[in-house]
């Protein structure tokens, strides 16, 4: 590591502990509901406080939380909220998360760029591959008896996609699909300074990698999502600027990644403990789309986002100020129970699944959500058809992100 990037991992796993010292303050001295949020393992006991404190509550740094699910809506869909402040300055080029992090017009110019690789037509052309994959994956499986679902489903099958997606040729996916998971164990916050140190490599390698594959694109261009981002480079108003590619590439390889795991380890995880879910499953595979909609409103794998109000505004009566943060907990607002009936009972049967917010709203709701539907209904249906006796080998280990909710590991035997 060099001296510059040194320094800046210092800053930041300063920031780090310095913030845990106040987050202990925050809970204990100040009763601060929000903070909790830091240290659990289960966060929806503390989202029921913090709706039953109201529906906004203010956090330690002076933002606003909800767990309300109209006000989550309302905030998503309202063109005075951006998810970056206007004039904010450009954060650095390695930790750049394109349009998802872009008020409009950017953001309008490079979804618009993107949103073909995600069509109906193109998921048609997924669909096989997926099928094909998950065949393979759960053959291998079985033969070997016990697994772990995460290591034998959770994480080939979304990193086979994403190549597929970006057209990333192998061995180079795999590597960047870990490097990506790497770099997304950042977002919350790094917890060490290893932690910055092992980020700050991925991103590098990331990058590295990244810059090679669109310069092999530019001489050979292909039918993939990189090739498309190439030929529209240039300066134009609907261009994408080649200081543009790396970031934007990257982000779609961390955004379809740890998400798509998450989802399919959680509804995993939420069956196993729940036999008779798995057994109206087994029943009827083709409730597999029912139990990808209730886990996504029950254990979202991306718990929380957040907005910033562009003037001064007021929603739900309540006056908020230009600049003002809100961090909407989509995990919260999936369990409201003014939306959902016993919103604490995983139920694949419910009618009210569809409403959940996993995929947040308005401008900036998922691109990736027919793709990532797509993997999880066919890789639940197969794995239901193929292996109706499993059961757990072990108990499930989470990781401690508080922001992407998914299981690390997930110990089964085929049954
Ligand atoms: C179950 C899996 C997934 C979940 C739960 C998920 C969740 C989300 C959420 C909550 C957002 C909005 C963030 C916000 O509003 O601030 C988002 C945006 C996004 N997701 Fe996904 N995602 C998943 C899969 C995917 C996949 C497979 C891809 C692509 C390969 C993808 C690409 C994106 C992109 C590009 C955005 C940015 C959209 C924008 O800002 O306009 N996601 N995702």
């Amino acid at each position: 590591m060099r001296l510059g990037e040194a320094r800046r991992a210092l800053g930041f796993a300063s920031e780090l502990y310095g913030g845990k010292v106040r987050g202990l303050v925050d809970v204990h001295v100040r009763h601060n509901e929000f903070a909790r949020l830091r240290s659990v393992v289960d966060p929806y006991p503390v989202y029921e406080a913090i709706r039953a404190a109201g529906r906004f509550v203010e956090t330690p740094n002076g933002h606003l939380a909800t767990a309300d699910h109209a006000i989550a809506e309302q905030v998503f869909r309202s063109r005075r909220f951006g998810v970056v402040r206007p004039g904010a300055k450009p954060v650095d080029n390695a930790f750049d998360r394109s349009f998802l992090t872009r008020n409009p017009p950017d953001h309008t110019r490079l979804r618009r760029l993107v949103a073909p690789a995600f069509s109906p037509q193109r998921l048609v052309v997924f669909e096989d591959l997926v099928e094909q994959t998950v065949a393979r994956l759960l053959d291998e499986a079985r033969s070997a008896g016990s697994f772990d679902v995460m290591d034998a489903l959770g994480m080939p099958l979304p990193v086979a996609v994403i190549n597929a997606l970006l057209g990333l040729p192998e061995p180079e996916g795999t590597a960047l699909a870990e490097y990506g998971a790497t770099l997304g164990t950042a977002a919350p916050g790094f917890r060490s300074m290893r932690h910055a140190r092992e980020v700050m490599v991925a991103a590098q390698r990331l990058n590295r990698t990244l810059a090679d594959v669109i310069d092999a694109r530019r001489a050979d261009p292909g039918d993939d999502l990189i090739s498309h981002l190439v030929a529209a480079e240039g300066d134009g108003a609907e261009a994408i600027r080649a200081d543009e590619l790396v970031p934007l590439c990257r982000m779609l390889l961390i955004a379809g990644f740890e998400t798509t795991v998450g989802v399919l380890g959680n509804a995993v995880d939420a069956l196993l403990d729940r036999p008779d879910q798995w057994e109206l499953l087994t029943a009827d595979p083709g409730r597999a789309a029912a139990v990808v909609q209730e886990t996504l409103r029950f254990d979202p794998p991306v718990q929380r986002t957040g907005r910033v109000s562009f003037d001064d505004t007021e929603i739900a009566g309540r006056p908020i100020a230009a600049g003002q943060w809100v961090n909407v907990l989509i995990g919260g607002a999936n369990r409201d129970p003014a939306v959902f009936s016993d919103p604490a009972v995983f139920d694949l049967e419910r009618t009210d699944a569809g409403a959940h917010l996993a995929f947040s709203s308005g401008i900036h709701r998922c691109i990736g959500r027919p793709l990532a539907e797509l993997e999880a209904t066919i890789a639940l249906r197969s794995l239901a058809e193929r292996m109706p006796g499993l059961r757990r080998a072990g108990a499930t280990r989470r990781g401690n992100s508080t922001l992407v909710r998914s299981p690390l590991s997930l110990p089964v035997r085929a049954g």
